[in-house]
């Protein structure tokens, strides 16, 4: 798919307020500094679209991009950030949450997950609350560009493995680097083939 534009439109802390109409969205979620907001930018060819730090909690909100006039990326804020105090870590908690167990026009969810990482259990559990409650999601591995080819395959296989232990079936799984763009029309082409449903 080509990307003819991509602009930011709102954002909010409901789920209730995010755009009207019946547009799919696909979102994008996964710790704080997994590379979310740098996932979008990479995808939408917009450097500076989301907002990127090297600090830990920079998405705080739901926010909505539309792209091609036709469908939304939302950035969402991170989960599981230890040093955040336990009171905003609840409010961020219910702010995903609510959002994509109330919104009807998320399509998508897109997981990431630290490719140089060995499976974490925040990223298990929520994988597996998504499960529980029939969210339909994918797992997307991010900084893939950071860590040599066998590295990166070796915390995969152990993610793949972990979920078999839980899962019948493994969702769709995309290999990415923001940095050098590996994934990018995998993701994109994916993204279509929803869309043309
Ligand atoms: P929060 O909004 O805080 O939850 O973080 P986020 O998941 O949106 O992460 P963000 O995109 O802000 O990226 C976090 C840091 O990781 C930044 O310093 C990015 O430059 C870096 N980063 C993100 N993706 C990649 C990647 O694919 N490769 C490399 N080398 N660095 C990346
Ligand atoms: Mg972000």
């Amino acid at each position: 798919m080509k990307i003819k534009s991509a602009e930011f439109v709102i954002s909010n802390t409901d789920f209730r307020k995010c755009p009207a109409g019946n547009r799919p969205e696909y979102a994008f979620i996964g710790r704080s500094n997994v590379g979310k907001s740098s996932l979008i930018n990479m995808l939408t060819g917009r450097n500076g679209l989301a907002k990127t730090s090297s600090t830990p909690g920079k998405t705080l909100l739901i926010n909505h991009f539309m792209v091609n006039n036709e469908w939304y990326i939302v950035d969402l804020p991170g989960y599981g950030y230890a040093r955040r105090g336990k009171e905003q870590r609840e409010q961020l908690r219910h702010i995903i949450q609510t959002y994509i167990l109330g919104r009807q026009q998320m399509t998508n969810l897109f997981v990431l997950v630290d490719s140089r990482h060995e499976p974490q259990a925040v990223d298990m559990e929520f994988m597996n609350w998504c499960g529980e409650h029939n969210v339909p999601f994918s797992i997307v591995f991010t900084k893939m560009d950071k860590l040599g080819r066998d590295a990166g395959q070796r915390n995969i296989e152990a993610y793949k493995q972990q979920l078999g232990e839980t899962w019948e079936e493994l969702p769709p799984i995309f290999i990415t680097s923001s940095q050098d763009g590996r994934g990018r029309d995998e993701l994109l082409d994916y993204i279509d083939s929803i869309n043309k449903q």
